[in-house]
């Protein structure tokens, strides 16, 4: 087995800002309820790039931070929830947009989860030895999963891509993880459905094509499962809260945030929050985080970091990653 570590972080977001004063103009709500419920203030939406573009821009700064050239990356994971097609994946548009030619490219599908899970298999392929290096991306257009007329979804979600490159390394990576799933709980949040659609079969109504939630079962969820699980990643790799320099959270609500704080008995800056300027945006919302992280000099060599996700599926998990 070979030890991993994780050289770059790197963001894309599309450039158009949707703030919350905008969605009142289209649905009934106010920048005050959105800001008081979720912490939210304005989000990305994009307006000509789809996802596999988002992810490209991600992976391109990704690999220029960390000095690889794309024909040495050897495998692209890539996570998301809004992909440009049901096949190809979007990992292959994206190996053909950054010019990744020798690499072997998929997707995963964890919802919001699905950063921390990509993280988690490409971690193994470097440690077991197929692989030297890895682009793990996670990258969503939720907007258009959307229903634009339903305000309890469309003022929640956002756009973009966070990218990481892990390599062969001497030390660091992810050190522990904790991955789950709740398959009974599956109809909690579901979006573009595919109806059957065949000459023999009468079965063909076309129903739930966008983004549907049960947001508190979610809330509700997730402020149960991330306590336990950022406990057993500590547990699992014998370390304590006091060596984790951050808490890098899925940023979906910062209600949620607060109550896994209470619950951890840690205070609110010992967590990394962004969901202000863009919302959830689904598996990117890590790796935008960190991305941010590493730009204001807030992560650094050695730092040890956990990040954990959570969302449709029900899917949850955690890893500590050393820098
Ligand atoms: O990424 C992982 C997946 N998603 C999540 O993590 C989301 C988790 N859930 C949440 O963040 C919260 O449950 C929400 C932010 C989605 C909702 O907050 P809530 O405190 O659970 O509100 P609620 O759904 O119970 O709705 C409260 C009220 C309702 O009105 P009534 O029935 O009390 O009259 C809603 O109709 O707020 C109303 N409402 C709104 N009002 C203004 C719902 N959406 C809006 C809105 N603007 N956008």
């Amino acid at each position: 087995m070979y030890d991993s570590k994780i050289v770059a972080f790197a963001k894309y977001v599309p450039e158009n800002i949707v703030t919350n004063d905008d969605l009142s103009k289209i649905v009934e709500t106010s920048d005050d309820w959105i800001f008081s419920r979720t912490g939210i203030r304005e989000r990305r939406i994009s307006l000509s790039e789809n996802t596999s573009e988002l992810c490209a821009g991600a992976g391109e700064n990704a690999l220029l931070k960390a000095g690889i050239s794309p024909e040495d990356i050897e495998l692209i994971v890539l996570a998301t929830m809004s992909p440009d097609y049901s096949s190809p994946s979007t990992a292959c548009i994206v190996q053909k947009l950054i010019g990744a030619k020798n690499a072997v490219a998929f997707d995963i599908s964890a919802a919001c989860s699905g950063f921390v899970f990509a993280l988690s298999v490409a971690d193994k392929f470097i440690k077991t030895g197929l692989f030297k290096n890895a682009l793990v991306i996670g990258g969503e257009t939720t907007s258009k999963i959307l229903d634009w007329n339903d305000r309890a979804t469309c003022v929640l979600f956002g756009d973009g891509a966070g990218a990481c490159v892990i390599e062969r390394g001497n030390a660091g990576g992810v050190i522990s993880e904790d991955l789950h799933s709740d398959g009974e709980k599956y109809d909690s949040l579901t979006s573009s459905f595919i109806p059957l659609n065949n000459v023999f079969s009468e079965n063909t109504k076309d129903c739930c094509k966008w983004l549907r939630m049960d947001g508190r079962e979610i809330f509700n969820f997730a402020t149960r499962k991330v306590p336990a699980s950022i406990n057993s990643v500590l547990e699992k790799a014998k370390l304590s809260l006091d060596d984790i320099k951050y808490i890098v959270p899925h940023q979906a609500n910062s209600r949620i945030v607060e109550i896994i704080a209470r619950k951890l008995k840690l205070p609110m800056d010992r967590f990394f929050m962004n969901m202000d300027k863009y919302g959830n945006t689904s598996a990117a919302s890590i790796p935008i985080a960190l991305s941010e992280m590493a730009e204001q000099g807030l992560i650094g060599e050695k730092d040890k970091v956990i990040i954990t996700g959570f969302g449709g599926g029900l899917t949850w998990g955690s890893a500590i990653i050393q820098i």
